[in-house]
């Protein structure tokens, strides 16, 4: 190598070697900002098994930054103590030692047996049918969610989960249509809704509380509006919520509302929902037979006002872009039976 070379080279080390502890430094401080991420909703079950899994999670979370940290040190250290100090001697080192490579194949396969017993038993506990639970099936459909009181004559409430606290349930989903997902990430894990299968989700809610959910897996392009609402609640709360849904829909009390009856039963809502205790029985939509009483319209993409809920039977389609509720066109209903109409659903309590 020419003595010009040799210069550039040692001139392009110093250059390095000048920005090596402060690119040690950026290093070491991205480390540790990704250990400081907010912790997600899911890494805060209010269910039994959901701790199960999170507690799993943290601690192989926890190991693997063992493993990495260790790796980390130990290959600074190497890189400290064997760098070149331009000493030739060194290159001519002494073989590995035996029991090293012995320690650092053993050390790992221990390792991820431990981690795999406690998988294997974590799912199994996670999948342990429970005794005596409440009985919901799940549906998935594009884009709402229904949910089914099997124990309490298919009480139907869409979109709004109602749960009592520290009681088991079974959750039977499968889907309608296309696959979707049913999570609700404080729940602790998440199963897929398959069309044609039925799979079961068993757990305790632990918690008092209200809690969101969404679909999880992409269905179309409503996917992003298919959420839920999971109200998890005492005991007794939760029987009079289900004493007033097993009722059948309140008759009008006004006029108006007795109108907008009349509007619903003899147009096009009867062929595809359902309000118990009158002749509409469709069953492509959601039950409305209790609509007044939910939090909201649209699985989550409007609250439920009087306005609000105006505007959905109007043309829901302007909101929701792609459901299979046609919009009410202007020729079809005057102003004034629109209002009926919203008057006689926000009734039913
Ligand atoms: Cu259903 Cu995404």
């Amino acid at each position: 190598m020419t003595a010009r070379g040799r210069g550039r080279i040692e001139r392009g080390a110093q250059r390095l070697r000048f920005v090596r502890w402060p690119g040690i430094a950026a290093l070491l401080l991205v480390s540790l900002a990704a250990c400081g991420f907010p912790p997600g909703e899911a890494f805060d079950p209010v269910s039994d098994r959901g701790s199960d899994i999170s507690r799993l999670f943290v601690l192989s979370l926890a190991l693997s930054l063992g493993v990495v940290f260790l790796i980390a040190a130990l290959l600074f250290l190497i890189v400290i103590r064997f760098r070149d100090r331009g000493d030739k001697s060194q290159a001519s080192g002494k073989t590995g030692d035996p029991r090293l490579e012995v320690a650092w194949t053993v050390a790992p396969f221990l390792l991820l047996l431990v981690l795999f017993t406690l998988t294997v038993r974590t799912m199994r506990s996670v999948q342990e049918a429970a005794e005596d639970p409440l009985h919901v099936r799940v549906t998935g459909n594009q884009w709402w969610w229904n949910f089914e009181y099997i124990d309490n004559g298919d009480v139907s409430s869409p979109n709004e989960l109602h749960l009592p606290v520290d009681q088991p349930v079974e959750f039977t989903i499968s889907s309608s249509d296309v696959i979707h997902s049913f999570w609700v990430p404080r729940f602790g894990w998440k199963v897929d809704a398959i069309p044609g299968q039925e799979r079961t989700m068993t757990l305790t809610p632990t918690d008092i509380g209200v809690y969101d959910g969404a679909c999880a897996e992409f269905c179309g392009n409503q996917h992003a509006w298919m959420r839920m609402l999971v109200v998890v609640e005492p005991a007794d709360d939760f029987e009079a919520w289900m004493q007033a849904q097993e009722r059948g829909a309140v008759e009008p009390q006004t006029d108006q509302a007795r109108g907008g009856q009349d509007v619903f039963l003899n147009g096009t809502c009867v062929s595809c929902h359902t309000i118990r205790g009158t002749d509409a029985d469709g069953t492509v939509g959601p039950d409305l037979t209790h609509v007044g009483s939910r939090e909201n319209l649209g699985a989550g993409v409007l609250d439920n006002t009087h306005d609000q809920l105006k505007d959905w039977i109007r043309d829901a389609r302007a909101i929701k872009p792609g459901i299979l509720m046609p919009p009410y066109p202007v020729e079809q209903i005057s102003e004034q039976d629109l209002e009926s109409l919203t008057a006689y659903l926000e009734g039913l309590k």
